[in-house]
């Protein structure tokens, strides 16, 4: 097979290169208001409110991750690096790794059947399932697999694909369809073998990455419930994208010729043949987006939620590195303590990494009835996203 680049970037260049980020496409860290009034904007604030009938409720959160454990120190024998140097950049000490021979399904459904246990759903009642990942077991789509796997006889199945941001991104799906009036309990699951997409002799992103697997299942609310007065679950939300950074990060399929067809009949006919590269990562730029892009895209969602930042209980943010945690939690003026972090067990398990740390922080009791929950997502595409949802 021969291979001749790569398919998907925009601008391949900046993934090698010391590009500066263009001006123009520095996220403004205060939302502006469009005079057509779209996203964002007044008109959309309002959309939003009024249409605000059927509260889709968080009722329910699960993760399950693979038993292999993966050291820094372990890592200092794959490729050259050092638990001090990855510590000390990414906060990262160890990650979970699958095995040969498992597969993710079965880590999205176990994370699903501990989600429906706390919302006391059983499978049959799901309408639509939502499956986050950028690494199924089956590139058609896994959220069937999971589907089969758990007997949700009556969902609907599909994959949202949008890397670090996809389970932000279901949230919303979800909350749209619940919305809508469609469907009444929707299960989201984040989950990522990024084992499976990085190159394991690539230090620059090896040690980053992790597998595992988070769930949540969203549920159309009474009319109007609240709880001490306050509207409980999704009260806004902010998403965004701008492809003209894919090159950034990316896993491109790497176009190639099917030398047997070409040479068996000269010119008569192509046909193109290529795979899929590991992940590639500009990591300093991909750096200094997440710290724009998580307080901008969290003071806008908090816009069109209606919600302060001050009265935010926790902060759920997509766990790529410490670093990126506490910048964000700086710019945006909040106690450390109220953000989540396990990426120091984790590193970022992509689509996982929100809806894992969000399970970690109910299930350690910390999210008490009425408390309102920031999540953030942002990664490859490029893509970002935030949504404000009051427990309950
Ligand atoms: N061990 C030792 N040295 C290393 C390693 C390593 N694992 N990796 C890189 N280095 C070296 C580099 O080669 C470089 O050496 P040089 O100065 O001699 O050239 C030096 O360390 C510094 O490298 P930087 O890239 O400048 O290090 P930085 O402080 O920026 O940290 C990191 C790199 C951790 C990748 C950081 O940039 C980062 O976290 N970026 C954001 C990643 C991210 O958020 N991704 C989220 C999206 S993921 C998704 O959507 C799937």
């Amino acid at each position: 097979m021969a291979r001749s680049g790569a398919n998907c970037s925009a601008s391949t260049a900046s993934q090698s290169g010391n590009a500066s980020w263009p001006r123009t496409l520095v996220p403004p860290l205060r939302p502006r208001r469009s005079r057509r009034g779209g996203a964002g904007g007044p008109q959309a604030t309002r959309l939003q409110a009024t249409a605000h009938h059927i509260p889709s409720r968080l009722v329910g959160t699960g993760s399950s991750v693979p038993q292999q454990t993966l050291t820094n120190r372990d890592l200092e024998k794959l490729v050259e690096t050092s638990d001090d140097w990855i510590s000390s950049r990414t906060g990262i000490r160890e990650r979970r790794v699958m095995t040969p021979g498992q597969n993710l399904t079965e880590f999205a459904t176990e994370a699903s059947r501990r989600a429906l246990e706390m919302a006391g759903v059983v499978p049959e009642e799901v309408d639509l399932i939502l499956l986050a990942t950028s690494s199924p077991d089956d590139s058609f789509g896994g959220a069937c697999l999971v589907q089969g796997a758990l007997g949700a006889t009556n969902a609907a199945a599909f994959d949202v694909t949008a890397a670090c941001s996809g389970f932000v991104v279901g949230m919303i799906t979800a909350h749209n369809y619940i919305q809508s009036g469609q469907f009444k309990t929707v299960l989201v699951i984040g989950a990522d073998a990024m084992s499976r997409l990085v190159d394991w002799t690539d230090r620059n992103t090896c040690i980053l990455f992790g597998d595992g697997a988070g769930a949540a299942v969203l549920q159309a609310g009474e009319e109007n419930a609240s709880v001490d007065g306050k509207k409980v679950g999704v009260l806004g939300y902010k998403l965004r994208s701008r492809g003209a950074d894919n090159g950034k990060l990316t896993t491109c399929y790497m176009s190639g010729e099917l030398q047997s067809a070409s040479t068996a009949s000269e010119g008569a006919f192509k046909i193109g043949q290529g795979a899929y590269e590991s992940l590639h990562m500009n990591g300093s730029e991909v750096f200094k987006f997440a710290v724009r892009a998580v307080p901008e895209i969290l003071t806008a969602a908090a816009e069109n939620a209606g919600v302060e930042m001050a009265d935010v209980d926790h902060f759920v943010l997509h766990q790529a590195n410490q670093r990126i945690l506490d910048a964000a939690s700086d710019r945006l003026g909040v106690d450390k303590d109220k953000v989540a972090s396990n990426l120091a067990r984790y590193g970022n398990t992509s689509a996982a990494s929100i809806p894992l740390a969000l399970d970690e922080t109910v299930r350690a009791g910390k999210v008490q009835p009425g408390h309102l929950i920031g999540m953030a997502g942002f990664g490859a595409g490029l893509t970002w996203g935030g949504v404000f949802v009051r427990w309950g």
